[in-house]
């Protein structure tokens, strides 16, 4: 019998970042459901969820993120295609919406939450504007983290995606119209038997190398 600890240094040891797809294989609508929801499900700062993610389906789009891409083949090649996206900028209203979620879910009127508004906007008005981008960024690449880890335990396969010109796909996915700027991407599905890549000898530094004890 496998154990969960198995299970898990077996999905971190055999994960790697994937080149090449196989083009017939699609996920499995429950599979699609469970990596949502580990995204949906990551942490973020004050629980904020500054996120939106795309699923690129269009295979326009998918051929225009190729060229936009030095021509990586996962972007066609990729059962599915997550594009990870911030809000241009964090505004009141979805620091409303945020707390509006809270109110419905825990069964709390707004009344109660007015100074906890404040707290919220206060401490995100303490960011500098020229840094809330960044800040939105880092909390993306926990969700990318929580979803390549599930990816890993479901034994699919993927590819985080940062090379490519953003300003090039957020203007022909009409990114800007809707609020939004891409952040990264991640292609899934299954390995092509014919990716070199698989079989490579993972680097990594050693335990000692990389921890400290003070
Ligand atoms: C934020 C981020 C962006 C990345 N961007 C790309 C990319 O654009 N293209 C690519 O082929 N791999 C990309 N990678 C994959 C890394 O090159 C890969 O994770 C790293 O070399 C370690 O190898 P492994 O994931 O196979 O263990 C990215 C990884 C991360 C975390």
């Amino acid at each position: 019998v496998e154990t969960i600890s198995d299970t898990l240094i077996h999905a971190l040891q055999s994960r790697y970042a994937t080149k090449r797809f196989d083009p017939s294989f699609s996920i499995s609508q429950e599979n699609l459901h469970l990596l949502k929801e580990s995204i949906r499900l990551a942490p973020s700062a004050f629980g904020l969820q500054l996120w939106k993610v795309f699923l690129i389906r269009t295979p326009e789009f998918r051929k225009k993120m190729t060229e936009a891409a030095h021509n990586q083949p996962q972007f066609m090649e990729a059962s599915e295609l997550f594009l990870f996206c911030r809000p241009e900028k964090i505004t009141e209203d979805l620091i409303d919406q945020f707390v509006t979620s809270v109110s419905k879910i825990r069964n709390q009127p707004k009344s109660t939450l007015v100074a906890y508004r404040q707290m919220l906007s206060g401490l995100i008005h303490n960011i500098e504007s020229s840094e809330q981008g960044t800040w939105m960024e880092k909390q993306i690449y926990i969700a990318l983290g929580s979803l390549l880890q599930s990816a890993a335990l479901l034994q699919l396969d993927a590819c985080p995606i940062e090379g490519f010109n953003h300003n090039a796909v957020d203007s022909f996915l009409g990114l800007p119209e809707k609020g939004y700027r891409s952040v990264v991407a991640c292609a899934m599905g299954k390995r092509s038997p014919e990716d070199a890549y698989a079989s490579a000898a993972k680097v990594r530094y050693s335990e000692e190398v990389v921890f400290g004890i003070l």
